[in-house]
């Protein structure tokens, strides 16, 4: 008996044992890999930095939801702060204390929103770069434009800090969905398709707003799969509406059955958009296949 005793012990303890090593190299692995991002082939492009260019860039910021997570002065915000998985903060891009646009080069700023890897080399596990990786450089190059006009705030926020298991939920869980590792870097860059009330025109904007990040990457609607707002199923939209009901619920957050749409919707910034491009996306979520919704896992 007592033996029999002694040997679970062992087997017990060694089992525990195992699985804090594993624990560890998990933490381990986690938090080499978060912060060694892989090379990218990077595309710099042209920054201006005439009033057109900073004006059409915080046109592109509002859409694109930057100001959205990074404050609407670019300050900066606390984006994760939960024990035990960690702190991410959004950082503070303007010039001030605390500030990335202080030390970032054009090529840094292309980097990190195209390909998802910041300036010290770390992968973004939060910020959809894979969607901005459509930014044509033009786009682009106005976007920065209006990132370094933006006055300096002070806001020293700190750096990202994922403690156990954080480092295991983004540096191993989450791997796969990264940005960067769902972009394919050899593709970025290049001119945006013509302005203009096209679907193509209107895959873009879905695009660079990132429409996907909330209603899933097929659109078919966010059921509890992304750890974002829940946005429906668009795949089935157009079929059940009109132009002009879409038009006024991306511009108004008002639903046909007369329902104000929460701010979890960044409708408030689709409202920047001109009735060309509401006609380019509309004309594209037409062209999308009708899926059900997506189940929940
Ligand atoms: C959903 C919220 C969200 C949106 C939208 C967003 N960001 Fe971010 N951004 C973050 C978070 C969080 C980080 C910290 C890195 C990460 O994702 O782990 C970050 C990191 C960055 C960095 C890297 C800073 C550094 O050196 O660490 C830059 C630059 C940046 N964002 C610019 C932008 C721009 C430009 C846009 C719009 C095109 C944008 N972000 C949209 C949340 C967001
Ligand atoms: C940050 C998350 C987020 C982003 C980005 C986003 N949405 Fe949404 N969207 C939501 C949420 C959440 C709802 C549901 C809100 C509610 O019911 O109050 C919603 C609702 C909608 C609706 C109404 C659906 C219905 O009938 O209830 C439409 C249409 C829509 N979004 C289109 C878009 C388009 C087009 C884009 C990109 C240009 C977009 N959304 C980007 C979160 C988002």
């Amino acid at each position: 008996m007592k033996r029999t005793l002694k040997w679970l012990g062992i087997v017990v303890g060694g089992l525990i044992a195992l699985v804090l090593v594993l624990a560890v190299v998990l933490f381990l692995v986690g938090r080499s890999r978060l912060n060694n991002a892989p090379e990218v082939a990077a595309a710099p492009v042209t920054v201006a930095d005439d009033a057109e260019a900073v004006e059409n860039g915080r046109y592109f910021a509002t859409i694109s939801s930057c100001t959205g997570c990074h404050g609407p002065q670019l300050e900066g915000t606390v984006f994760v702060d939960e024990a035990p998985i960690g702190y991410v903060p959004a950082p503070n891009l303007t010039s001030g204390a605390g500030g990335v646009g202080s030390t970032y080069t054009d090529a840094d700023w292309e980097r990190a929103i195209r390909h998802g890897v910041n300036a010290d080399g770390e992968v973004m596990v939060i910020m959809s770069a894979n969607h901005y990786a459509a930014y044509g450089d033009e786009d682009l190059g106005d976007l920065i434009a209006y990132l370094k006009s933006a006055p300096p705030v002070d806001n020293e926020l700190g750096e990202r800090q994922l403690q156990f298991p954080g480092n295991i939920i983004f540096g191993v869980l989450a791997y796969d969905s990264w940005a960067v590792n769902r972009t394919d870097h050899t593709a970025v860059g290049g001119p945006a398709p013509t302005f203009g009330e096209t679907a193509e025109y209107g895959a873009y904007l879905t695009n660079i707003a990132s429409c996907a990040s909330c209603h899933a990457e097929n659109l078919a609607g966010n059921y509890g799969q992304l750890d974002s707002p829940a946005g429906p199923n668009l795949t089935t939209w157009s079929a059940e509406h009109s132009r002009e009901e879409f038009a006024t619920a991306l511009q108004t957050g008002v639903l046909p059955d007369g329902r104000q749409l929460s701010l979890e919707m960044p409708w408030m910034a689709y409202a920047q958009m001109s009735d060309t491009e509401v006609g380019a996306i509309w004309a594209y979520l037409n062209t999308l296949e009708p899926l059900p919704n997506n189940s929940a896992e």
